[in-house]
């Protein structure tokens, strides 16, 4: 760890600060598709803080994450760092994307099988020029380090490791160009339970040591309420609870929340699907629960 990667609490702005990340009225309609994916959705991230996003299979989360990627169009607006990211630019845009990075399921959708991880790792810094190019390879064998992997690994082929190793090279490929936000859509669906605890544990060290905030999907339950501070509850593309995490899960308001949380209780499989929520609940017009204080 460096020092200057350190964040102190003094650098995370107190209660009414600016905010990291704005989504205000975020709408997708995907081409051919009946209705909008996601519809109206409106949620905001704290420097340095995670706010978890649940839902059902298909309510929404990954189009709005990759809404805020700009990996596909949508309406509404999207702030990050203060800057609206519709009006940018390409050039612009590629300064941010810096700042704005990704985790997801399957490290494969980031990492290039036929590249040396080493090589993966150093290809953003030195596009985007972030040290001189000698000091690249120091750069990528401190980021392997970070993450918990022996620096000689670099000079090796992705399929030489394990889910959980490859998970732990896409983040460092992520963090190398010291971002902001991170965003990740289930990076740990796909480990095993044991696996799936030390990533959660090293992005926490992570949090902790750079101030990187996370805008984090997750169908564990278990996880999400671990890593996240605030939650948002997502049922057929909008958002119909939100609030600090243990307040919304010890004491869900919207029958939706109350539905998701007691599946997971359920011991019958089969009735874990289509939560018994009357479809009035999140008709357009009724507004979102929110519970506790909201920064
Ligand atoms: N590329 C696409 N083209 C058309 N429809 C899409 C596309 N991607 C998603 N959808 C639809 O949009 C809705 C929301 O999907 P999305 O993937 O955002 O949900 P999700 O909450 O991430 O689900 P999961 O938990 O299964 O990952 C679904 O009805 C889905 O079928
Ligand atoms: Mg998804």
């Amino acid at each position: 760890m460096r020092e200057d990667d350190v964040m102190t609490s003094a650098a995370r702005p107190g209660p009414g600060g600016a905010a990291l990340l704005e989504v205000d009225d975020l709408t997708v309609r995907y081409p051919g598709a009946a209705g909008n994916a996601v519809e109206g959705v409106s949620i905001s991230l704290q420097p340095g803080e995670t706010l978890g996003l649940v839902g059902e299979s298909g309510s929404g989360k990954s189009s709005v994450a990759r809404s805020v990627l700009g990996l596909h169009e949508s309406s509404g607006s999207i702030r990050f760092e203060g800057v609206e990211l519709s009006s940018l630019g390409r050039r612009p845009m590629r300064a941010v994307r810096a700042r704005l990075q990704m985790i997801f399921q399957d490290p494969y959708g980031t990492l290039d099988p036929r590249m040396t991880v080493g090589r993966q790792i150093a290809e953003p810094l030195r596009v985007h020029r972030v040290c001189p190019p000698r000091e690249v390879p120091a750069r990528v064998g401190d980021l392997l380090d970070r993450v918990g992997l022996d620096p000689a690994m670099a000079v090796r082929y992705p399929h030489e490791f394990s889910g959980g190793q490859r998970q732990r090279i896409a983040i460092a490929r992520a963090i190398g160009l010291s971002p902001s936000l991170i965003v990740c859509d289930e990076p740990t669906s796909a480990l095993d339970v044991s696996v799936q605890a030390q990533i959660i544990a090293l992005l926490q060290d992570l949090q902790r040591t750079t101030g990187v905030a996370y805008l984090f999907i997750a169908h564990n339950l278990g996880v999400i309420r671990e890593i996240s501070d605030r939650v948002a509850v997502m049922y057929r593309g909008r958002i119909v609870e939100t609030g600090p995490v243990d307040e919304v899960f010890d004491h869900p308001q919207h029958p939706y929340t109350q539905a998701l949380l007691r599946a997971v209780l359920e011991p019958d499989p089969a009735s874990r699907h289509a939560p018994p929520v009357p479809l009035e609940f999140v008709e357009p017009g009724v507004e979102p629960v929110t519970s506790g204080r909201e920064s």
